[in-house]
């Protein structure tokens, strides 16, 4: 299940609620400018409040998506119950509509492409405040320059948790248990929230647009396999699928996980196949550099040919995968690359699973020496589209790239500030077949957290490629259980 909301048609001035003489009422008003509706989720109705098209920002740059969408069960305004929450109690669903670090509009809850009910949808009919916040993006221009380049895209949604805090106790709900999802880029996005909260590096950008003096900081954080790390996401692919020498490559305009898919075959180059084997070998310098340690409290490390503890905890989370969809029944006897042993999946061998799920992405995957990714894209600035945010690929250039904002860079890297956040709740999820990005990335992501004492649910289900939503008994049972 894809379960992400249809993209919205464009927004005009016209139809933004908040909109007054001299700019744009901040203050929420639970009995101006909504509609009801009502819907079916698992056989049961819910009726809710729809607050649509609220800009966020006294500054807006871009009104088609710096706007948020409220949802509020209408029990709420009766003092009653729905599900295990009131008016008081009910946590806040932020779930972002971020792709492809595309521009991504506020949320509508509805059916998704698989004509069932989307996460919003569930999140209401359990009783959750659904409030899904638009974020600029990289393709964004307006008067000649990019208007949407980190780091607007976690300014933006920093902004509109602060309208959430700000509006606290004018709308039912609790700010201070607001749990963000997203999916891909959007997962990248919704970690970030949650590493970064009430940061000061992010002030001067909040202030630009007009952001509330609130907090930014959110209660626990949802995300699907998150595009994240993008610095050292080229040498994490590397290091994983460097034996690949072909691929089946998306193009540039379709990385958003929304849309569908279009692949495209080839066989890396000579020089591809020399940068790849060049980004292998820098890997286990920046893993070793972490300091991860597993289960046991020893160091999860690499040798200089990528070998060691930590490939070992990636194995593992494989073939911990394959065991859970053992135990559901599904049939694994097809994958010889699996050893099964009195109904228990004991080993897999590596090599062939890396072949078997296939490399995606040619090197360098995330930062190329001609500044043609998506992330290359995403770190440009007003004047230039696209960025290089890697010493090795400005170095290997092959268009004269610049370099980001060092700061910027690591403005948009959750792994940079997870040692100060204060959120304690993490669900981390990355398809045992998605090579969107090396599982190293989002595999770092959690450990790291749980070294730190966080609470840290992390697996890479079976089969599973790109995409999120695709657990929402499993997810909303995560949700009920750290709302305390
Ligand atoms: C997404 C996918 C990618 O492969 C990528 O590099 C960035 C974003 C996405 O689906 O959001």
């Amino acid at each position: 299940q894809m379960g992400a909301p249809m993209k919205k048609p464009v927004i005009t001035e016209d139809m933004i609620t908040n909109k007054i003489a001299d700019g744009y009422d901040l203050n929420f008003d639970v009995n101006k400018n909504y509609t009801t509706k009502t819907a079916t989720v698992n056989g049961k109705a819910i009726t809710y409040r729809v607050y649509e098209n609220i800009v966020y920002v006294a500054k807006p740059v871009d009104i088609a998506y710096q706007t948020i969408n409220i949802y509020i069960p209408e029990e709420y305004f009766k003092n009653k119950s729905v599900g295990k929450y009131n008016t008081k109690t009910a946590p806040i669903f932020f779930p972002n509509t971020v792709g492809g670090y595309m521009p991504g509009a506020a949320g509508i809850p509805g059916n998704g492409r698989d004509g069932q009910p989307d996460a919003s949808l569930v999140a209401l009919s359990n009783g959750y405040v659904v409030a899904s916040p638009g974020a600029r993006g990289r393709t964004l221009e307006k008067d000649g320059k990019y208007t949407g380049k980190a780091p607007a895209v976690i300014v933006d949604l920093k902004a509109a948790v602060r309208y959430l805090r700000y509006n606290d106790n004018k709308m039912p709900g609790r700010s201070d248990r607001i749990i963000s999802n997203g999916t891909s880029a959007g997962g990248a996005v919704s970690a970030l929230l949650g590493a970064t909260g009430n940061n000061r590096d992010y002030e001067p950008y909040l202030k630009e647009i007009g952001a509330l003096n609130a907090r930014d900081d959110i209660y626990a954080v949802s995300a699907y396999c998150p595009i994240t790390n993008l610095e050292n996401a080229n040498t994490a692919y590397e290091w994983m699928f460097n034996d690949v020498k072909t691929y089946k490559k998306i193009e540039i305009s379709m990385l958003d996980y929304n849309v569908e898919r279009k692949y495209t075959e080839g066989t890396l180059t000579d020089d591809e196949i020399l940068r790849s084997n060049d980004l292998k070998k820098m890997f286990p310098a920046y893993l070793n550099s972490l300091k991860l340690k597993g289960k046991n409290g020893k160091l999860l490390t690499l040798d200089k040919n990528g070998n060691g503890s930590f490939k070992e905890q990636i194995k593992q989370y494989y073939i911990d995968s394959a065991n859970v969809a053992l135990k559901k029944g599904t049939d694994l006897s097809e994958f010889e690359f699996l050893t099964i042993k009195n109904g228990k999946v004991v080993d897999l061998d590596y090599d062939k699973y890396i072949v078997y799920m296939g490399r995606q992405k040619t090197p360098g995957a995330f930062d190329n020496v001609d500044l043609s990714t998506g992330e290359n894209n995403e770190f440009g600035d007003e004047t230039t589209n696209n960025k290089h945010f890697t010493e090795y690929m400005l170095e290997h250039s092959t268009v004269n790239g610049t370099m980001a904002d060092k700061k910027i860079i690591k403005m948009m890297n959750p792994i940079n500030y997870l040692s100060n956040t204060k959120v304690k709740y993490w669900r981390i999820r990355h398809g045992a077949i998605d090579k969107d990005t090396s599982l190293a990335i989002p595999a770092i992501l959690a450990i790291k957290l749980e070294n730190l004492g966080k609470k840290v649910d992390f697996v890479s289900p079976w089969a599973t490629p790109h995409s999120g939503d695709y657990d929402l008994d499993e997810l909303f049972r995560w949700m009920d259980k750290v709302v305390t």
